[in-house]
């Protein structure tokens, strides 16, 4: 994905000075702390340098491995992959945006040779080899106690012992609510054994945590969260538009856990039929409500799930599953931004375009211009938001012949975009 892609998504740049460096980082208001590096960021980075930095030149001690849990822009990643103590970084996120802007802004401080980027949830998309000497993590304080308990042992399972980090070493900085949740985990029964807690630094705000398996101690490898149910919350119930029951399994971390949402509802009071063999593309997919209520309306519909969220493609996907939606009627598609025109997605699309394109909350100027740009001849777009938001978005040109409309209904509108037939 080119730079340029980001360009309606950058907020600011921010500084960041380390290791005797001046840093920079694009940041979006779409992404934690967009204003400034995080200061728990920093101090997590100020405990790492000098372990890090042992003042030998690159090159004469084997470089470590790193691993940015949760990389958001790559504050933390990247700026550990500038010093001289550090062969390489992985940096994960499920946010598809956020891993853009990390890939960014390694190129942007020069350490994009040393850093690779990709999507995983949890620990889940990381690749099952031991190799990392420090696993460095600020941790999702909202992520739910089950995510974050997962990830502080998962990680254990990922280090490398014979690296030049003896050991290897999870270091972690969490904010206050959590501080408290995160120590009796590190501290129970089972766990407090098998690890060594080597450094807790707690200010008012955060605390950074430090921790290592104990001598002889080898920790599994993490197993796959999602699938293990640590992400499981509740169950969301409704009834389809035959009235008839449905319910999905529903997770943390994503809004709507135990009913739709009023802008999901107001999709469906608008709803075309749908055809048989219909590609319908779902935007935004949350909890999975809309798809499972358009393959309800049309089992022999085609689904694209497009989302930011790795978290939301898999239990929008699951959800499918679970009501027996055969496998090869889902496609999902992690997508971060969508160009400054919508052309490149169409053109990624072509020959495969969208019959239906349903979706809430858009809110981005690129991204109404991508879905747009992905409409069959004679498609529809049906979209809700805010009406502030939409307002935003009706100013926008559409290509010619496209007709845009709006209802409104208490505060959510309801845009729907119609495309010709050839
Ligand atoms: C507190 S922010 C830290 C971001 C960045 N490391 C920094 O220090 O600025 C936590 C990040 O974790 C990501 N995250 C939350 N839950 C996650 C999960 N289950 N798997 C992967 N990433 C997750 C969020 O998208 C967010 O970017």
């Amino acid at each position: 994905m080119s730079t340029s892609n980001l360009a309606p998504y950058i907020h600011r740049e921010v500084p960041l000075e380390f290791g005797g460096r001046r840093l920079t980082f694009a940041t979006s208001l779409d992404l934690f702390s967009s204003h400034q590096v995080d200061v728990g960021t920093r101090l997590l980075l100020r405990t790492l340098e000098p372990l890090l930095t042992d003042g030998s030149p690159r090159g004469e001690r084997e470089g470590a491995r790193i691993l940015d849990l949760g990389c958001g822009y790559g504050a933390l990643g990247v700026a550990l992959a500038t010093l001289p103590g550090v062969a390489a970084a992985r940096l994960v996120d499920r946010d598809a945006l956020a891993l853009e802007f990390a890939r960014a802004n390694a190129a942007r401080n020069g350490v994009e040779g040393r850093v690779t980027v990709t999507a995983s949830l949890g620990l889940d998309d990381v690749p099952a080899e031991r190799g990392y000497d420090v696993v460095a993590c600020n941790v999702p304080g909202k992520a739910g106690e089950a995510v974050i308990a997962a990830m502080l042992v998962g990680a254990l399972g990922v280090l490398r012992p014979g690296g030049p980090i003896s050991g290897g070493l999870v270091a972690i900085v969490v904010i206050e609510p959590i501080r408290e949740f995160v120590a009796a985990t590190l501290a129970r029964a089972g766990l407090r054994e098998r690890i060594e807690v080597t450094l807790r630094r707690d200010t008012a705000d955060y605390s950074v945590f430090h921790y290592r398996p104990a001598p002889g101690v080898a920790f599994p490898a993490p197993t796959d969260g999602f699938a293990a149910g640590v992400y499981d919350r509740d169950t969301l119930s409704f009834e389809d538009a035959r009235g008839e029951p449905v319910s999905l399994p529903t997770v943390h971390g994503l809004p709507g856990y135990d009913r739709p949402g009023p802008l999901e509802i107001a999709v469906t009071r608008r709803l075309p039929e749908v055809k048989a063999e219909a590609r319908v593309l779902v935007t935004n997919v949350g909890q999975g409500y809309l798809s499972v209520y358009l393959w309800r309306a049309q089992p022999a519909a085609r689904f694209l799930l497009v989302d930011r969220d790795l978290l939301a493609l898999r239990t929008a996907r699951r959800a499918l599953l679970s009501l027996r939606c055969a496998e090869d009627r889902i496609e999902t598609r992690h997508v971060g931004t969508w160009g400054a025109s919508g052309a490149d997605r169409a053109a990624d699309a072509r020959g495969d375009l969208a019959d239906l394109i349903v979706g809430v909350g858009v809110l981005h100027e690129a991204e109404y211009a991508g879905l747009v740009g992905a409409l069959a001849p004679g498609g529809r777009a049906v979209l809700a938001g805010s009406s502030t938001a939409v307002t935003r978005l009706l100013a926008r040109p559409l290509p010619a012949g496209m007709t845009a409309t709006r209802t409104r209904h208490r505060g959510i509108s309801i845009l729907e975009v119609a495309t010709p037939r050839m």
